[in-house]
């Protein structure tokens, strides 16, 4: 019986083992996935917008229409999206995103300026 047990011990200690490579790899890409939920949010609820400029949005990418933006802290600039600022609707007009979310966005519109 001993003799039967112990291959299939020695076999659940390999499957418990292989298991933890694919986890750490999916801890490191969580900054990478970060980045790219900010920008799926963009495209959804802010680029109709801020890709053209409609009334003055400051334009993706375009320094000198996010200079003196991009000045303020980030927090000030999560509060004016969240709220809404001048003619920027507050959350872009979708109520669902949530302050993280819109921190997400505007980290990825100020990347854009590097
Ligand atoms: C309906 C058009 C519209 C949409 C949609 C929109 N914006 Fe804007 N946004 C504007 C306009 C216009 C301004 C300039 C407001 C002003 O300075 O009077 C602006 C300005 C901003 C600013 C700069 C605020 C400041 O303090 O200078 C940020 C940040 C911003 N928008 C983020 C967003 C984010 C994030 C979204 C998506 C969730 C979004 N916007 C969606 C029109 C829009």
């Amino acid at each position: 019986m001993t003799r039967l047990l112990l291959p299939i011990i020695v076999m659940m200690l390999f499957t418990a083992c292989s298991e933890q490579p694919s986890e750490q790899a999916t801890a490191s890409s969580s900054s990478t996935q970060a980045a790219s939920k900010g920008e799926e949010l963009y495209t959804k609820n802010c680029k109709v917008c801020h890709a053209q400029g409609i009334n003055g949005a400051p334009i993706l990418g375009n320094q000198k229409m996010w200079a003196p933006r991009a000045s303020q802290d980030i927090t000030t600039l999560v509060q004016h999206a969240s709220e809404g600022f001048g003619l920027m609707p507050a959350k872009g007009g979708n109520t669902e995103l949530t302050d993280d979310d819109l921190q997400l966005i505007i980290e990825f519109m100020l990347s854009a300026l590097e």
